[in-house]
């Protein structure tokens, strides 16, 4: 019932595809259930059942025909194929009653059991932009006619010619009425989607949906937002995404771009910086100036009293996310300044650091969006910038920096991304249920129906 088109034009693209931030690959499982679900939750057969004894303007009656009714609609078998190019051939088998009085005067009651067939061409709606299916050539291919009239030539010539006329009439537009219902689950896609309260994901088209022999594929260009309005552009164009085919057939998938996520988790930058002043943290000693000491005695002799730590981290550069087969990091950089608090004053600056430090990812999906949780993975390097404690040489911190960056710091980028990253919306996926996978450049999302 769904419908997919794909424009010639799309084929003179392929060589140059460019490579979408995100990409959907919907197999037939997906397609199935939604079909499944459009059925049933239209109650369309049903529907177009109780219309068919009503009298509509524009509708001729049959000659013969009268007090039509129908009942004992069968639960509908669909069968759906894609069609490469094109969208999806759909197959609807059901049956029902069809009674009435016949020419004769005579009660008759007709058990016919049918094929309903039609071709949903998959297409990008010009006004929304949305993607939608259109039926075409809907058929109705009679599987067999039971009746309780007498069995003679008179009789089958006029149920032939009356189930011919009835029935197209009367079951083809359930195609159209289910496509709507499917349709309709594509809307919310242009919505733009809040992350935190520091910008919006809109996973707009990149272009017309294309539908291959396993799947239909729609090729997003996200627009990161942030609340001020201004876009977050996707960097990276020559990190091609190299998507792995080695799924099950009629499989789904979701893949997301390590540079997508990168735009992302730009919104988040500022709200990575932070200014840490409890003196216990996690498994670290008390943070004072005497901690402090054990890696820099300079300090001790300039505080000979112990004095509490404050820590201002800023991060200065977007962070930016890689994924290599099996692992995913948060790449970070920004500055560290230390101060010795002082009572009644302003606290005084010890020393600033340049950080740049790796963060592991570990994703999963909790109520439709993407989560990240994650933990240190290596400080890569650290220089000293400004110091009031003299020239110090900075790898001896190295052991400090690294367990404080552990556990002070990895609570603070946990909690920030615990707002979680949206995913499309659209046919109603629980993402919930996707099995997780990082590729190269690309998160990928394993759906299941
Ligand atoms: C009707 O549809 C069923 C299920 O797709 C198929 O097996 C059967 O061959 C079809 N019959 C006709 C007459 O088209």
């Amino acid at each position: 019932m769904l419908q997919i088109l794909c424009l010639a034009l799309f084929g003179l693209l392929t060589g140059v595809q460019a490579d979408p931030g995100a990409l959907l690959r919907l197999g037939m499982d997906i397609m199935n259930h939604e079909v499944q679900r459009a059925m049933e939750e239209s109650h369309i057969l049903e529907k177009m059942a109780a219309e068919a004894g009503k009298k509509r303007p524009g509708v001729k009656p049959i000659k013969g025909l009268s007090n039509m009714k129908v009942k004992d609609v069968i639960t509908p078998v669909i069968t759906l194929n894609f069609v490469p190019g094109v969208g999806i051939f759909q197959c609807v088998a059901t049956g029902m009653t069809i009674t009435g009085k016949s020419f004769t005067g005579a009660n008759m009651e007709i058990i016919v059991v049918l094929n309903i067939t039609a071709t949903n061409r998959f297409l990008q709606d010009e006004e929304t932009g949305l993607p939608k299916f259109k039926s075409e050539g809907c058929e109705i291919t009679l599987v067999s006619v039971k009746t309780n009239l007498p069995s003679n030539k008179v009789i089958s010539k006029f149920l032939d010619s009356t189930l011919h006329k009835v029935l197209p009439g009367l079951m083809c537009p359930a195609i159209d009425a289910v496509l709507v219902y499917v349709n309709e689950r594509w809307a919310s896609l242009n919505q733009p989607m809040p992350v935190g309260h520091m910008g919006t994901v809109r996973y707009a088209l990149a272009s017309t949906p294309t539908t291959t022999a396993s799947h239909v594929q729609v090729d997003f260009s996200p627009l990161v937002q942030q609340q001020t309005g201004q876009t977050i552009p996707l960097t990276d164009p020559e990190e091609a995404l190299e998507l792995p085919e080695d799924y099950g057939e009629g499989s789904s998938q979701l893949f997301l771009s390590a540079a997508f996520l990168t735009a992302e988790l730009g919104l988040l930058q500022k709200s990575l910086d932070v200014k840490i002043q409890d003196k216990l943290i996690g498994a670290l000693p008390p943070q004072t100036t005497e901690t402090l000491a054990d890696f820099l005695p300079e300090v001790a002799e300039i505080y000979p009293k112990p004095k509490p730590l404050v820590t201002q981290i800023k991060i200065t550069k977007s962070p930016k996310v890689t994924m290599k087969s099996g692992k995913s990091l948060l790449h970070l950089h920004g500055t560290l300044e230390m101060f010795a608090a002082q009572r009644g004053k302003h606290p005084v600056s010890l020393f600033l650091l340049e950080v740049h430090f790796n963060q592991r990812i570990q994703y999963s999906v909790h109520e439709n969006r993407l989560q990240l949780a994650t933990s240190l993975d290596r400080l890569l390097s650290l220089s000293r910038g400004s110091s009031s404690v003299g020239n110090f040489n900075e790898k001896e911190l190295t052991d400090f920096i690294t367990d404080y960056l552990h556990e002070a710091y990895t609570p603070v980028v946990n909690d920030v991304l615990q707002v979680g990253l949206p995913l499309p919306d659209l046919l109603a996926i629980n993402y919930d249920l996707a099995e997780l996978d990082i590729a190269e450049n690309a998160l990928v999302l394993d759906l299941k129906a």
